[in-house]
């Protein structure tokens, strides 16, 4: 019944050459820097996660770090992904930037590094950071968040390592499809924040019509709909059965139909910030 990888929460997709990133980890924006994110994490691996997202502007990078340290779990079986925030782009504050995320995750390395939102007058000095920072092996990947068709042209007509990916808002009701069909056709590994709507799917009757047919929830119908889908994903919770939820999505399969169904339900609504507005400065954080 389970598509070919798509078996468990290891199953992992190569988003550069070598580079394995697992298709669904944890989230953590909005866990408090304590025992609200260092519960999480530690809950997350006990459970196998083995991906976990943060970034600088979460400010619980220490507790992430914490976690991981206390887990036991050998560095090489994790991957740990964090951001560049806004304020500390452009080529030296990106490289101080890394170096204070490392610092505080207390790792020698992350996986991936990301661009949290595009600044695209930064965007070129950033990146020559970015490739610098992977030249010198404190990240084994690099990447972006939150670029439209747009920001990902003209930064790959630059880059000399393309982004390994693109983590965007994406969930039914904002699918983005060229979006994921230019990531798809130009090796770039898409990313759904915000994949459960912040438990807002659970309002949705098409979605709640399908779990009730499996004998799932609302939350574990939409994250099997993203993997169906080849993108990959980092649901956030803090709580330890939501988190176990959240991962048991390996043992049933949407139809072509059911699919078709999600898909339908596309309005092209954010939940977030608008990455235009952003990019222009039109709107700030
Ligand atoms: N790059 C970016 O700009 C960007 C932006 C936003 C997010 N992200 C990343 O993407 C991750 C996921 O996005 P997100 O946290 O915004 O949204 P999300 O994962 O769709 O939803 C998280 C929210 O839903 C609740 N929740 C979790 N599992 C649930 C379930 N099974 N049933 C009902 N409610 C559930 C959580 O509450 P509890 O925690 O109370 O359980 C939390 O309030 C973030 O944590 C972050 O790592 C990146």
């Amino acid at each position: 019944m389970d598509k070919p990888g798509l078996r468990s929460l290891t199953d992992a997709v190569e988003i550069a050459p070598g580079i394995r990133m697992p298709r669904l980890g944890l989230g953590t924006f909005r866990a408090r820097v304590g025992d609200e994110v260092e519960n999480e994490v530690a809950w997350g691996l006990e459970l196998g996660y083995r991906g976990i997202d943060t970034a600088s502007m979460y400010g619980n990078e220490e507790g992430v770090g914490r976690a991981i340290a206390a887990s036991g779990i050998p560095r090489h079986d994790l991957f740990v992904a964090t951001k560049v925030w806004n304020d500390e782009q452009g080529y030296d504050g990106t490289m101080a930037a890394c170096e204070r995320s490392l610092d505080r995750l207390g790792l020698e390395y992350v996986d991936l590094y990301l661009i949290h939102w595009p600044q695209p007058r930064e965007t070129r000095e950033t990146w020559r950071a970015m490739q610098k920072l992977r030249s010198e092996r404190l990240v084994r990947a690099i990447g972006v968040c939150n670029f439209l068709l747009p920001h990902l042209e003209e930064l790959m007509a630059f880059a000399d390592i393309p982004p390994a990916v693109d983590q965007v808002e994406h969930h039914p009701r904002l699918q983005q499809p060229e979006l994921r069909d230019f990531c798809a056709s130009n090796g770039v590994t898409m990313q759904a924040w915000a994949p459960i709507m912040r438990g807002a799917v659970s309002q949705i009757p098409e979605i709640t019509g399908i779990a009730a047919v499996h004998g799932k929830t609302p939350a574990q119908v939409t994250l099997r709909w993203i993997l169906q889908h080849g993108v990959t994903t980092i649901p956030k919770s803090v709580h330890r059965e939501r988190i176990a939820e959240n991962a048991d999505v390996y043992d049933f399969d949407l139809s072509d139909d059911e699919m078709a169904t999600i898909d339908a339900l596309d309005r092209g609504e954010r939940l977030g910030r608008d990455p235009d507005k952003i990019a222009s400065g039109v709107d700030r954080f």
